[in-house]
């Protein structure tokens, strides 16, 4: 037992440096909950204005945090802030970031080849006792941890938006993920602040494979003509205690990627009713109208 956990790298660091790669709104939440919680992180794009964007948006929603904890004493919130805004930085090198980190959290566009390819250029740069972990909502990580040559130090952490306010992190076992791996990532989590939940290597985990079919679930009720969204929004969130009805849900989540995660279930099972996609969530994406990032999906955005 000794001699094992002497080898195990990886369970001897404790995680303090992490690198986020991807600075769209969940690559920045991810940063800045890990920066809060005293961690130095550099936050990785390979654009510069994206970038530019998720550093103003770390510091919106860190105040709108610290307005909430510290509605008494308004000077330590701002206190907060900058101590928190010195935990975190920004650069367009994941290659030379990498190699001072103990944690890699990549949170970029849902593209198998993608991720394999910036995570086999990682693996050759980053030491040895670097875990690697994927935010992926639909891919399997042993998929995504095959073009590197850790899979015991690959496992999946799977946030929810907005990063900062959902206390759940689902964090994934692959089959080859160590046992030391995965207990690094769960003591991760709590120490973000947040709460674990251990799930297997399948599709959509355990939140997206409910929530996913449910939401599509109510778009062709409403297709059907059995609802209007209005009322279907106010029947969840009244009826069932849901703070979003399923609309405003995927209007926030973002119709390309309901669409993308129900597009590559469709293709994988057929059959199964639950992955069947639908011609209205279809055409709002074909026309562009993404959800509350574009201004307009199943409903309109000031
Ligand atoms: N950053 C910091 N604080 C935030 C925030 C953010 N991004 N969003 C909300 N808050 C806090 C603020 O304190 C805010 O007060 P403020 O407006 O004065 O700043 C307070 O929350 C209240 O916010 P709102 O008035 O906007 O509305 P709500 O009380 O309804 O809370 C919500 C917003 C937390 C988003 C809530 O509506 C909710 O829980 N919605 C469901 C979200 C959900 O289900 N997410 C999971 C989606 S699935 C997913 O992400 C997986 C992926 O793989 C697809």
């Amino acid at each position: 037992q000794y001699i094992r956990s002497l080898s195990s790298s990886a369970a001897l660091h404790a995680i303090k440096h992490v690198t986020v790669i991807g600075g769209g709104l969940m690559g920045a939440g991810i940063a800045q909950v890990a920066a809060s919680t005293g961690h130095s992180v550099v936050l990785v794009d390979t654009s510069e204005d994206i970038l530019k964007k998720s550093a103003k948006g770390i510091e919106t929603s860190l105040k709108r945090v610290a307005k909430k904890k510290f509605a008494e004493k308004p000077e330590d919130g701002e206190a907060f802030i900058q101590k928190v805004l010195k935990n975190v930085s920004t650069s367009s090198d994941a290659a030379s970031i990498v190699q001072g980190t103990d944690l890699v959290v990549e949170a970029i566009v849902e593209n198998l080849k993608v991720k394999q390819d910036l995570f086999g250029a990682l693996d050759k740069v980053a030491p040895e006792h670097t875990i690697f972990a994927s935010n992926t909502s639909s891919l399997q990580i042993a998929d995504i941890a095959s073009s590197t040559a850790r899979l015991d130090r690959f496992g999946g952490l799977h946030f929810f938006n907005p990063v900062p306010m959902m206390k759940l992190v689902e964090v994934i076992k692959a089959p080859a993920t160590s046992q030391q791996t995965f207990d690094a990532l769960l003591e991760f989590s709590k120490a973000l602040g947040k709460h674990p939940v251990s799930c297997k290597d399948t599709p959509g985990f355990i939140v997206n494979r409910l929530l996913v079919p449910y939401m599509m679930e109510a778009v062709r009720l409403h297709e059907r003509g059995h609802g209007s969204k209005e009322d279907i929004d106010v029947a969840m969130r009244l009826g069932a205690g849901y703070p979003m009805g399923p609309f405003e849900l995927l209007d926030y989540v973002g119709l390309d990627t309901s669409k993308f995660i129900i597009d590559g279930w469709h293709a994988m099972d057929p059959d199964n009713p639950l992955f069947g996609t639908s011609p209205l969530l279809n055409k709002l994406v074909s026309e562009g109208k993404l959800g509350k990032k574009t201004g307009e999906g199943f409903y309109k955005y000031k």
